[in-house]
């Protein structure tokens, strides 16, 4: 307990006063705690004057009782008064730094959006595994044997120049940047157990300048169908399934005479696009023909009891005419607002 004070008129005023000035002075909660502490606390002058009563003659009592109680009163106003104002002070604060300007100019947070060639090159990846079918993947940079050899490109055959191949250094160690997906064909038939089903989308490379329709690293999907009894009309009819999903009911498939190593017999592949922007047309979309013996042999298939279809399309190309793109090299530019275009749906 703190020494009690002399009850004076003089002391009450003063200990009065400096409680009111604190308060007065006290422009958040913590200061006035502070100063609710310091002028109504233990120590308090206010509270030795009031400890004083108890020694005070009798007669006294009352009218010092009067006067410390009316002193401690007018204190304890102030501070309730005090109070009031700084928690309204410190409300209209804290609203202010939380409010929100409704007319500021907005920083913009662009998202990111995926790449129009990865959504299409999803998008028929998952029209074959509808049906069943595999997804697989292969090196970008392959050997030449998997490239050529085991898809019946002859040593010699022109076909290895025709698809303007980047050959890589040292020329011993027969690696290529991959021309086609084809590879992983083969790769995925030397891996796994007979039939097969199997969609092979990926990048691939070849020497082409990049202008308004080509462009020297471009993707594909490719596929092979390995079972026993397969035919032609199993080629047509996935292809046709393929061209519906992407261009609606109405799209057919047209296949004319053509040559590749790798299938006997062999067709370019055309699709009907019933709803292109100037008018339903046909359009050159890929190669396809039923796996060319040679081929099984290469993976260890007996071409006897086993036959097969297998049929490639360029994602690009198919992007370009399904969604009436002018030019290429947009989609390989990297500008964030092609792709946006697109948002994440093709
Ligand atoms: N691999 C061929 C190409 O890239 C496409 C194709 C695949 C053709 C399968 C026929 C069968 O040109």
């Amino acid at each position: 307990m703190s020494e009690p004070q002399v009850i004076t008129d003089e002391n009450v005023a003063q200990a009065v006063d400096a409680a009111l000035a604190a308060i007065g002075a006290a422009n958040d909660s913590a200061e006035l705690r502070a100063a609710r502490t310091a002028h109504t606390g233990e120590a308090s002058p206010l509270a030795r004057l009031n400890g004083a009563l108890r020694s005070v003659p009798n007669d006294q009592k009352a009218a010092l009782g009067k006067l410390v109680g009316q002193a401690r009163g007018r204190v304890t106003q102030a501070l309730a008064a005090r109070e009031g104002e700084v928690l309204i002070a410190e409300e209209t604060a804290r609203l202010a730094a939380e409010s929100i300007d409704v007319t500021a100019v907005p920083t913009r947070w662009r998202g990111g959006a995926r790449h129009p060639i990865s959504l299409l090159m999803d998008k028929m990846s998952d029209i074959f595994i509808g049906m069943g079918w595999e997804v697989a993947e292969g090196p970008e940079l392959e050997n030449e044997w998997f490239n050529f050899d085991a898809m019946n490109f002859d040593e010699d055959h022109p076909a290895r120049a025709m698809q303007d191949t980047f050959f890589v250094e040292p020329v011993d160690s027969h690696l290529v940047l991959r021309t086609h997906t084809s590879p992983v064909q083969i790769r995925s038939l030397l891996g796994r157990e007979l039939p097969v089903y199997v969609v092979a989308p990926g990048r691939v490379f070849r020497t082409d300048e990049l202008d308004a329709t080509h462009t020297p690293v471009f993707s594909q999907l490719e596929a092979i169908a390995i079972d026993k009894g397969l035919t032609m009309a199993h080629l047509r009819g996935t292809l046709e399934h393929l061209a519906r999903s992407l261009f609606g009911e109405g799209a057919q498939i047209r296949l004319r005479p053509n040559f590749f190593p790798f299938t006997e017999p062999s067709a370019e592949m055309d699709v009907w696009q019933p709803n292109a922007k100037g008018g339903a047309r046909w359009v050159e979309w890929g190669g396809c023909g039923m796996v060319n013996a040679n081929v099984l042999r290469a993976a260890g298939i007996d071409p006897d009891v086993y036959q097969g279809f297998a049929f490639g399309v360029g994602i690009e190309r198919t992007l370009q005419f399904r969604n009436d793109m002018n030019d290429m090299r947009d989609m390989v530019e990297g500008d964030i607002r092609f792709s946006q275009q697109f948002g994440m749906v093709v």
